[in-house]
């Protein structure tokens, strides 16, 4: 392992707020290179925007926006989102900034001196939608694969890059670097395209046509296009090419992209550095898409699904934890908010949680919370396969960490933990802890549970950080930059006999049912299969269920929320109560009806509204109604 590691992601348009597939890409960037920093490297993060050409220049117009206005508004959206997802980048660049501008007329003008870039004429069949001339070969059925419009065929002089040069050094490259484009079916994919041969690039648009973007050195009608000003962000962002930064982090460099933009970083982006005299990046990792039911996402069919909004609802750690868990890197995945909370229950709150709340209560009710000694005991087989299995697990996880296939890191991960809830189940400290004579016994066992709970928190922090900072805090560590190195997690014995532990907390609350239907404002559970059995309940239970009438006095939408409202109700007294009706309810129909609501339910933030009751409602897949009353009664009356 090289002692540098520079981690990169796209730069994403600013044609789009940002969705979870970009939150993905980002984060798995964060995972990487947090983990590459506890293996002790320099690391560097790059993250940013794309913000020049056509498409920016329409959604500004749409907007009553200069495109500068525009693009500096929708680029913040992404610099604030991604720290709220705990995700610490080092370096934000942005396609706008001047100092970007200046390395790409350089490195331009030095390609266009060594003669790799000429002037043509171009007939074409050309996408408005996509902003690109495609070939025939390209379109089906003689429309854009994309928009499935016909192109118009357009006639226009334009700059080339003359990549047709490089294909063959390009193949006996990546055949002679395995490494290079992983997993394997990409690799396999560009050297599929460079089967056929490879056209020359147009890199430029005429300033008639287009002036958002940055002239050209050698010819000032012409600004540059697309990936020529794309691309070179992963460069121009360190200083190339006398910066510090360049000359530290280049080429340890891992590009993550997903499989849209596979071509123009394995093949464009090789082929424009090899021009440029620029050695080539170590590895480009590919990941598949998030699909929503199956599907697309897309704005047209109101399915994004909006990062902050799975945050505030289910908190970073979890998020980030599912989506690295849920997704194979490399192959597509299917989005559920219904699978999310099915992971925080089994994997966080039953597997994870539990592991580490039974383990602290126990140290606390048999030794005051004092980290116990564990010498003396004799130690059994079972004892020792502890440590065995604390190193396999690490093996196993650096191994998978290493070839970003995060999913195994965490299944084995998880193996780990389920392993020692067997060991406690095994070695039951609790009847230990009933006779003095076994106390060195239970001591033994317990360290080893604390030992390996410092060893899963070591590992958990890439995934979640916060969490593994709550979980260190509460074995008795402390970290100034929040993490164990990989070195002290191969180090079995770090946990201190003597120190004392503070009060234990909950890792990870179960998500029960009923909010499981309204979080985030999804029907969650009703929308997927039949609602649950259930079961014949006394008159004594459901007397016990507080149903009283109410009156709305205020409704409002709740901000980045589909399905839910706001209300103020009078029962009496005033309170707040969040719905999930926004699809069935216009705020304004709401004031003054008369509704019945569960008084006493356990108050819930939603959306970070915290809701004091539940309306009742009819509601099934696609519709909800209110439950009202036949007359006027008195708020706060209760329902007999
Ligand atoms: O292509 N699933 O920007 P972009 C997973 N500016 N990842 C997804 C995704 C999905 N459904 N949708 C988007 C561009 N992504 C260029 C890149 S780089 C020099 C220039 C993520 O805003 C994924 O990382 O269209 C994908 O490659 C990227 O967003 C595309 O972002």
């Amino acid at each position: 392992m090289s002692e540098r590691f520079y981690v990169t992601t796209p730069i994403y348009y600013v044609n789009a707020r940002p969705h979870l597939g970009h939150a993905y890409t980002t984060l798995v960037a964060d995972v990487v290179n947090r983990f590459h920093r506890m293996c002790g490297q320099e690391t560097c993060f790059l993250t940013g925007t794309d913000e020049h050409g056509d498409k920016v220049v329409r959604a500004a117009k749409e907007e009553g926006l200069s495109p500068l206005a525009y693009v500096n508004q929708i680029s913040e959206l992404f610099r604030n989102l991604w720290p709220q997802l705990d995700i610490a980048f080092n370096y934000f660049i942005r396609t706008t900034d001047p100092a970007h501008g200046k390395v790409v007329r350089e490195v331009l003008q030095k390609i266009y001196d060594a003669g790799d870039i000429y002037f043509s004429e171009y007939e074409g069949a050309y996408c408005f939608g996509c902003e690109r001339f495609y070939t025939e070969r390209e379109l089906v059925g003689g429309r854009c694969p994309d928009h499935r419009t016909i192109p118009e065929v357009i006639k226009e002089s334009n700059y080339f890059f003359r990549m047709s040069r490089y294909q063959d050094w390009l193949v006996d490259y990546i055949h002679t670097h395995p490494d290079f484009i992983t997993p394997v079916r990409y690799r396999n994919e560009v050297l599929g395209f460079l089967r056929e041969p490879l056209e020359d690039l147009c890199i430029s648009r005429p300033k008639s046509r287009l002036q958002w973007g940055i002239t050209l050195p050698f010819d000032d009608q012409y600004v540059t296009y697309v990936w020529f000003d794309a691309l070179l962000n992963y460069v121009s962002a360190l200083g190339y090419p006398a910066g510090e930064g360049f000359k530290k982090f280049w080429p340890t460099v891992h590009h993550l992209v997903a499989k849209d933009i596979l071509k123009p970083h394995g093949i464009y982006w090789p082929i424009m550095l090899k021009a440029a005299g620029i050695p080539l990046y170590r590895g480009l990792h590919v990941h598949g898409y998030w699909n929503v039911d199956e599907g697309k996402m897309s704005k047209s069919l109101g399915n994004v699904v909006d990062p902050l909004e799975l945050k505030s609802v289910y908190g970073a750690d979890a998020f980030r934890y599912f989506l690295l868990r849920e997704m194979v890197f490399g192959l597509d995945s299917n989005f559920s908010e219904r699978a999310l909370v099915q992971r925080i229950n089994s994997d966080l709150a039953n597997d994870l949680g539990n592991l580490y709340s039974r383990s602290l209560t126990m140290v606390h009710k048999y030794f005051k919370g004092i980290v116990p000694k564990s010498e003396g005991a004799p130690e059994s087989s079972l004892d020792l396969d502890v440590q065995l299995d604390a190193s396999k697990a690490l093996e196993e996880y650096q191994k998978a960490m290493e070839g970003f296939a995060f999913h195994k890191a965490l299944i084995a991960l998880w193996e780990f933990i389920n392993r020692i809830n067997k060991y406690i189940d095994i070695t039951a400290p609790w009847e230990l802890a009933k006779k003095k004579a076994q106390h060195t016994q239970l001591r033994l066992v317990l360290y080893n549970v604390l030992e390996s709970l410092r060893m899963i928190a070591g590992l958990v922090y890439p995934f979640m950080p916060k969490t593994a900072q709550v979980m260190q805090e509460h074995l008795g560590m402390t970290f100034a930059d929040g993490f164990q190195t990989f070195g002290d997690l191969k180090v079995w014995g770090k946990t201190r006999p003597g120190t004392k532990l503070p009060k234990t907390v909950t890792l990870f609350p179960r998500i029960d049912l009923r909010e499981e239907q309204t979080k985030g404002g999804e029907t969650v559970s009703a929308k997927e299969g039949p609602a649950p059995e259930k079961p014949e309940i006394s008159m004594k239970i459901f007397q016990q269920v507080d149903l009283r009438v109410a009156t709305v006095l205020a409704a409002e939408p709740i901000p980045r929320s589909r399905s839910l409202l706001k209300l103020k109700v009078d029962t009496g007294e005033e309170r707040t109560i969040v719905a999930g009706i926004a699809e069935s309810y216009r705020p304004e129909e709401l004031l003054g009806k008369q509704v019945v609501i569960v008084a006493n339910l356990k108050p819930v933030k939603l959306m970070g509204v915290l809701s004091q009751g539940m309306l009742l409602t009819a509601a099934d897949e696609t519709s909800c109604a209110l439950v009202t009353l036949d007359g006027p009664s008195e708020p706060g009356t209760p329902l007999a």
